[in-house]
């Protein structure tokens, strides 16, 4: 699947696309039977939908069927109505809740690996990146015992983050009151930027290839699974790309649907070996990755990178979640997160192939937790607890570690310079046992 350069790839690339577009052009010619009287008249019917729906509806009426990746980057962050843009949905109250939101052990397991690998092999300021950030729950445990190791004069901290609204959430819990918008028209990239009590200057950008160069520590989760993601179908006649369309059967009650491209898809979707006859792949995800193995090797730095996924072995994973229950991606879109399982086989690929970088991993959430001593951390915290906070601990301690659950379906992977190889024969990055190399 990766042994072609990544021109060529982009060549491919560009060609499928093309060839999507003249197959979309084909199939809104064709298969939209339907006269400019009828859709006007099918508006009424979608005007109870929401803006979001009506966007999608029209766009791919007037210009057919839209890639997955197409409708699920619309749907989680369209600017005025995408998922993630106006409203906060962690939590009980919200669709779903995560490691950090759920333990303050998450966070503070991350800072002690955080700080450990740091002082291995860097003594000088350093960035420290979050993609996602959420709430700004799992930085803020982070800086927490950042302060209490006396780390925080060493790092400005930088956040990318799409959301305003959930960058606003953020600041309240990270930041003093004095947060400054940025001018568009300054130099820096940023949009906003602000200080904690503790006096660590932050950042916030809408895309990672804004931040500035300097030695940087990346952390990512819960953040790949909601990049946009296309899907491809073996079929008989070879691989082709699924599509979103609209499904008119009910002509009182249109839904979107799934339906496959006309057109087959490029050779670089799949491995020589591929036995799976479904995959997903990332384009964005790939692009990021091999952005952060770039600032690594260039600058220096490392990336802690934890997420729900598999080696290059699942098939189709993309689901919706609505407060707290799984359901159809294709209604109601908006009103539930859309997420894909990491295929982290493709992200090591993907960062291996154009840099000189160590990835280690995939390893269970549980498995690495326990290595950095989470148990140890527990009873320390009882000890100064009372017997609701030890409850409370404790159930939080059992959902990440669940060997059935959260700990197993949660994997951690970290990325390191090449030039480190030998260095970590002798001190090896903690948590994982093996890792693998660039040949
Ligand atoms: C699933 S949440 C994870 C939140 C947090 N990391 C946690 O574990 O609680 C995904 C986060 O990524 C942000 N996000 C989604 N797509 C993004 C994109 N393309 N660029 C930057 N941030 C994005 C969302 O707004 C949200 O903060």
């Amino acid at each position: 699947m990766f042994g072609i350069t990544n021109k060529l790839f982009f060549k491919k690339l560009y060609y499928s696309q093309i060839q999507r577009l003249k197959n979309q052009l084909y199939i809104s010619a064709s298969t939209n039977n339907i006269s400019e009287q009828n859709v006007l008249s099918k508006h009424s019917l979608i005007n109870n939908k929401s803006e979001l729906y009506k966007y999608l509806y029209f766009k791919i009426k007037l210009s057919g069927p839209i890639s997955v990746a197409n409708y699920m980057k619309q749907v989680l962050t369209h600017p005025t109505n995408g998922y993630y843009m106006n409203k906060d949905v962690f939590g009980e109250k919200g669709d779903y809740i995560t490691s950090p939101e759920i333990s303050q052990l998450f966070g503070e397991m991350i800072s002690v690996w955080i700080i450990n690998e740091y002082k291995k092999i860097h003594n000088k300021p350093f960035q420290l990146v979050e993609l996602g950030p959420g709430r700004g729950t799992l930085i803020k445990d982070i800086l927490r015992i950042f302060h209490q190791f006396g780390m925080c004069d060493q790092l400005s901290l930088h956040l990318i983050e799409v959301s305003p609204f959930l960058s606003e959430i953020q600041e309240k819990n990270l930041c003093l009151s004095n947060v400054q918008k940025n001018d568009p028209s300054s130099l820096g990239k940023h949009y906003k930027t602000g200080v904690t009590a503790d006096n660590v200057k932050v950042f916030w950008y809408k895309s990672i290839f804004d931040i500035p160069k300097g030695f940087s520590i990346f952390i990512a989760h819960e953040f790949f699974d909601v990049l946009p993601i296309q899907k491809f179908q073996k079929t008989k006649d070879g691989w082709f790309e699924i599509l979103v369309d609209i499904d008119e059967t009910d002509k009182n009650n249109e839904k979107f649907r799934f339906i496959l491209s006309k057109t087959l898809s490029c050779d670089r979707i799949r491995t020589k070996n591929e036995q799976r006859d479904h995959i997903e792949f990332s384009l964005e995800a790939m692009l990021i990755i091999q952005n952060i193995s770039s600032v690594i090797t260039e600058n220096g730095g490392f990336a802690l990178i934890i997420d729900y996924g598999h080696n290059g072995d699942k098939t189709d994973t993309f689901r919706a979640f609505r407060q707290h229950q799984q359901c159809d991606p294709l209604l109601k879109p908006g009103t539930a997160d859309l997420t894909a399982d990491v295929d982290f086989a493709f992200l090591k690929q993907a960062a291996l192939e154009s840099n000189k970088v160590l990835c280690f991993g995939p390893v269970n959430q549980n498995d690495f937790l326990k290595e950095l001593c989470i148990d140890i951390r527990l009873l320390n915290l009882f000890k100064n607890s009372s017997i609701e906070q030890k409850k409370q601990l404790e159930l939080g301690y059992n959902k990440i570690m669940d060997p059935k659950g959260m700990g197993t379906c949660f994997k951690v992977v970290s990325m390191f310079p090449y030039v480190l190889k030998d260095y970590f024969e002798k001190f090896p990055v903690h948590g994982f046992q093996s890792y693998v190399t660039k040949k």
